[in-house]
């Protein structure tokens, strides 16, 4: 956790723009309407200074975007008490998780809560994410997908590229880098390896196949699967059905 030495030093005075003049002084229309946000601003850190009797520091690197006296409602809710954030309502990758119960975060008890995880104010290079006990170490039964045979010890970006992601999820994706989210893989074989039987075989691969290597298939009874082998197709040998390689594509 953070300790509260560590916050940066707060300007709230200069945020709740009450230094004599500020408002006064301005008289175009544009004035205006920077008077009018400096009064709802000022209502609202009022209202939560009061509560917290501390300053906010600086945001985060991630959301520098949202830093300045007119953002502070991107993630308080006005009105309803400064516990109340709205993170989903910009971060509707997670919220599709959440509401559909997919994903890491569906299944922390604690899954409204972000800033229970997510601690904000401690500055620029106060990381966002906290991984337990470390990125490597992450235990990846949590997300429901466990690793598997060559699955198992390999890189995490080996598999979390941005080729892999499903194109339905990218768009909802704030991370800029898509490089560095986790979010959108599907644990279907043909996200990330080539089906040399070109669906043929179905897409339930491990009826036949296991993580550690693509040849040691089970042996197959084909009168039991999808594509009964009859007449002619009988006398082809297995191997002109299997061209290809098990090469990840990337
Ligand atoms: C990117 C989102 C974000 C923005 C923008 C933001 N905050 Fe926060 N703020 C948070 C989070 C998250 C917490 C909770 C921090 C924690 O628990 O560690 C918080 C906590 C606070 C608290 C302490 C409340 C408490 O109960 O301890 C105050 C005061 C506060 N913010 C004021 C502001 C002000 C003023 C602004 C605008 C200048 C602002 N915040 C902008 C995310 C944000
Ligand atoms: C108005 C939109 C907006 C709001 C509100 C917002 N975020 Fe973000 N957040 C972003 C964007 C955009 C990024 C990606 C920034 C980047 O990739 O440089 C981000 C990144 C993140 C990350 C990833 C950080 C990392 O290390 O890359 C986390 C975690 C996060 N936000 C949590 C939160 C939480 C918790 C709240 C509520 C307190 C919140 N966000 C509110 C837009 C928002
Ligand atoms: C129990 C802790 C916990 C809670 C509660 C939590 N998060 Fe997270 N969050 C994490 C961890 C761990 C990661 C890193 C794994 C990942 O990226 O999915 C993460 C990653 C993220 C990311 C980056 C996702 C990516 O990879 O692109 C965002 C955005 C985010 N959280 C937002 C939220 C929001 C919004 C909430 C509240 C609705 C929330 N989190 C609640 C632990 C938490
Ligand atoms: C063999 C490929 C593979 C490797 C290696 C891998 N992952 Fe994953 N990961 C997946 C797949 C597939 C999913 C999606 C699982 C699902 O949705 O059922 C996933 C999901 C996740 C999620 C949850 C994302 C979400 O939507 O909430 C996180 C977090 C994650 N992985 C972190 C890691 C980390 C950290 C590493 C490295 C230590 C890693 N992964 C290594 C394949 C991999
Ligand atoms: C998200 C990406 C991803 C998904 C989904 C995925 N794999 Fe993999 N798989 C990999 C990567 C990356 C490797 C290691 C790459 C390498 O060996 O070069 C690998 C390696 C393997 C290997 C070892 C190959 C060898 O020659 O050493 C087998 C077998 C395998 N996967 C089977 C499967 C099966 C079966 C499924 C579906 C049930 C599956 N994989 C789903 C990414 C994935
Ligand atoms: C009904 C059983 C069956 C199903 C289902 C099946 N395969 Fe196969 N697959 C085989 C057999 C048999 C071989 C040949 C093994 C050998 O070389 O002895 C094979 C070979 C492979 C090879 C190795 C090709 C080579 O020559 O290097 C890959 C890669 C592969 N399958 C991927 C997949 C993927 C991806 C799926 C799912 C989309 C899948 N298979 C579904 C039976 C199956």
């Amino acid at each position: 956790m953070p300790n509260a030495a560590s916050r940066e030093k707060p300007t709230l005075m200069a945020l709740r723009g009450n230094s004599p003049g500020t408002s006064a002084s301005i008289i175009s229309r544009r004035g205006f309407v920077l008077t009018g946000a400096l009064a709802v601003v000022t209502l609202f850190l009022g209202a939560l200074a009061v509560q917290a009797q501390i300053s906010p520091g600086a945001l985060s690197h991630p959301h520098q975007d949202f830093s300045g006296a007119t953002q502070c409602t991107s993630c308080h809710a006005v009105g309803k008490g400064s516990a109340d954030l709205k993170c989903k309502e910009c971060h509707t990758e997670i919220a599709a998780e959440i509401s559909t119960g997919r994903g890491l975060h569906s299944r922390f008890a604690n899954k409204q809560d972000c800033s229970k995880c997510h601690s904000e104010h401690n500055g620029e290079d106060f990381p966002l994410i906290h991984w337990q006990p470390s990125l490597k170490g992450f235990d990846h039964n949590q997300t429901g997908y466990r690793l598997e045979g060559k699955h198992a010890g390999i890189d995490c970006n080996q598999c979390h590229t941005a080729v892999h992601i499903q194109a339905s999820v990218k768009p909802l994706i704030k991370m800029k880098d898509l490089r560095k989210t986790f979010l959108g893989l599907s644990p279907d074989c043909v996200t990330c390896h080539e089906d040399p039987h070109r669906g043929q075989l179905g897409a339930n691969c491990v009826q036949c196949h296991n993580f550690v290597d693509w040849k040691s298939a089970t042996k197959i009874d084909h009168s039991k699967t999808r594509f009964p082998l009859t007449g002619l197709h009988a006398q082809v040998a297995c191997g002109r059905a299997r061209a290809g390689s098990g090469t990840p594509r990337r």
